[in-house]
């Protein structure tokens, strides 16, 4: 096999998650604290990242916080480096897979930095799953419609958009 198809194999299974509208793209090390502050992240709280790359959000928040971090990733590659970490950090759980097939009525937060193209199915769903009190965060683009209770901006940076499930039933 050539270096260059193997090189190819890899770049596909990397930017898997592109052919559902989102690559991997992984957040800043130096945004965590900003997601945190909006999440208003404690000990036991669910934080589920939709599109989970290869972890780091979550290592972060379950070492730093002591937050119940669950992962959903469809990329083979990511998923399967974050799901090896993982059985090193009993509070990150990692799920393979599509995110619109998983349930996410557990989540306290809910974490999403992708397209908005995926938006309108992605808030059915959320407004379909979510329980009352839940966080939603999102990276880069605000939801349509729908008034974000807290925006965290920054010069340069990403800004992050943070609604409550009943904000985003409004919209
Ligand atoms: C922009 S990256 C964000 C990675 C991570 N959340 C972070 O903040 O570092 C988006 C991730 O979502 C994944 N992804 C895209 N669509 C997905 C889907 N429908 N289900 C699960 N993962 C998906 C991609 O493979 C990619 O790893």
């Amino acid at each position: 096999m050539s270096p260059l198809f193997l090189f190819i194999i890899l770049l596909i299974l990397l930017f898997f998650g592109a052919f559902w509208g989102v690559p991997w793209i992984p957040t800043k090390k130096e945004d965590y604290e900003r997601i945190a502050k909006l999440a208003d992240l404690r000990e036991n709280v669910v934080f589920y990242d939709l599109g989970s790359g290869t972890g780091g959000v979550l290592f972060y928040f379950a070492k730093k916080y002591r937050a119940n971090c669950v992962g959903i990733e469809i990329s083979p590659l990511l998923y399967l480096y974050s799901k090896i970490k993982s059985l090193l950090q009993k509070r990150v759980k990692i799920l393979y897979g599509d995110f619109f097939h998983h349930d996410l009525s557990k989540a306290d937060v809910v974490f999403i930095f992708g397209h908005p193209k995926i938006y309108k199915k992605l808030k059915e769903k959320l407004v379909k799953e979510l329980k009352e009190e839940a966080k939603i965060i999102v990276a880069c683009w605000p939801f349509e419609n729908a008034r974000p209770i807290c925006v965290s901006k920054k010069k340069f940076g990403i800004t992050y958009y943070l609604y409550k499930k009943t904000s985003l039933m409004r919209g």
